[in-house]
């Protein structure tokens, strides 16, 4: 089958982690026959640097005219002073709201091989196997007004967590959906407590499940849950929740599996091009070392194979190529504990080697 990439590497280790996604993809396309065609769009401090936008528009067209869009990573220190609505973060805000992306799978795997990458003890982690439903074009990024303002001598601020109904409902399908394939839980995390959007969600929630009467549902507060996923992670299955909630549960579950540079994500649609993205950021302390773990933004390619273009074996090998290249002791800085380590482009390569001796790989 031939498929077209839209590409956008943006800064800092995004550029260096989506050409080892590039190769694995071109690895895949040879092994299995099929032909990936890649174009290219500016995004973030790359876009402010030449265009003066973080998302210009021939970057849209170009994601518009693909049928999936992997992206690296954008913003940086060098951006840090832009007016907020011209920073590198709002590209990436603007994609996922101009293609409706609105549903972010972010599945938190854990690999034997990396037990003693984590932090946390083997005996809370092993097996850890959930995944993470963020809401990801609404609530508190995207409500309005967001703003600071003077009333009367007074410096205020204000930022808007809005919802509409039906944003949160299709959510929440898509979390059952979700657990249908899974280990039929859903865990739906809010701050109802407090927020009266969380109390709407919580509702939605209930209703939803009806038309699920197989899949368990649970309600859990945001800061209970931040808690519970260091003290019994094994607990979860689908995790569901708001935009925000989601962004910084997701970064505290990486250390699960080892690493952020491990973590995956796909943005999806239910209309045109879904997106590709690991859960990580453009890292600034390592940028322009090829040091980075290409890790999370192969698995994100993965993702692409197997929910935008259906290639569920190819998917497969590419998951098994990742877990083969782990077992075999190979592990990027991040990973390493402080002794030897791969570079990005060595990471690249051993798994690109794997996937092309498809011997390498007992199942
Ligand atoms: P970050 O995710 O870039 O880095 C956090 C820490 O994790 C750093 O120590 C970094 O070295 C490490 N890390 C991240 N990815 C890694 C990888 N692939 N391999 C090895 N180590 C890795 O978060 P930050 O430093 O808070 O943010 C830096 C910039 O990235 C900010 O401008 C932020 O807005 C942006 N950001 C972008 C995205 C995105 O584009 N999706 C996501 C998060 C942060
Ligand atoms: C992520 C990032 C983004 C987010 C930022 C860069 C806007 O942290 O994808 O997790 O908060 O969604
Ligand atoms: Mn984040």
């Amino acid at each position: 089958m031939t498929k077209k990439v839209a590409v956008l590497p943006g800064d800092g280790v995004g550029k260096e982690v989506t050409k080892g996604a590039i190769d694995v993809l071109n690895a895949i396309g040879q092994r299995f026959n099929h032909q990936f065609e890649f174009s290219y769009g500016l995004i973030g401090g790359a876009a402010i640097d030449t265009e003066g936008v973080p998302l210009p528009e021939s970057t849209v067209a170009v994601c518009k005219e693909a049928d999936a869009v992997l992206l690296g990573a954008v913003g940086g220190p060098k951006w840090d002073a832009v007016p907020t609505q011209l920073r590198p973060e709002r590209g990436l805000l603007a994609i996922r709201k101009e293609l409706d992306l609105y549903a972010n799978l972010r599945p938190v795997t854990y690999y034997d091989s990396l037990a003693d990458s984590s932090p946390l003890k083997k005996e809370y982690i092993q097996d850890v196997d959930f995944i993470i439903v963020r809401e990801l074009t609404g609530g508190l990024y995207f409500g309005k007004p967001s703003e600071r303002r003077t009333n009367g001598s007074e410096e205020v601020v204000v930022d808007t967590l809005y919802y509409k109904r039906e944003e949160i409902e299709r959510i929440i399908r898509q979390a059952f959906e979700t657990a249908k394939v899974r280990r039929q839980k859903v865990t739906s995390v809010d701050k109802a407590n407090v927020l009266e959007s969380s109390r709407l969600w919580r509702e939605i929630a209930e209703e939803v499940s009806k038309d699920y009467p197989e899949i368990e549902l649970e309600h859990m507060l945001v800061d209970s849950a931040a808690m519970q996923l260091i003290r019994n992670p094994k607990h979860f299955d689908v995790v569901v929740t708001e935009n925000m909630f989601g962004d910084i549960l997701s970064d505290e579950a990486s250390m699960l599996a080892g690493s952020l540079g491990m973590l995956p994500s796909a943005s999806l649609t239910l209309n045109g091009p879904s997106l590709y993205e690991p859960v990580h950021g453009s890292a600034p302390d390592i940028a322009g070392q090829n040091k980075a773990n290409p890790i999370a933004a192969i698995l994100s390619a993965a993702m692409m194979l197997r929910h935008s273009f259906g290639l569920e074996e190819e998917a497969k090998a590419v998951e098994q190529a990742v877990e083969h290249v782990l077992n075999a002791g190979h592990r990027t800085a991040d990973l390493a504990n402080g002794s030897h380590y791969l570079s990005t482009e060595k990471m690249v390569e051993a798994i690109v080697d794997t996937i092309a001796d498809d011997s390498a790989i007992v199942n």
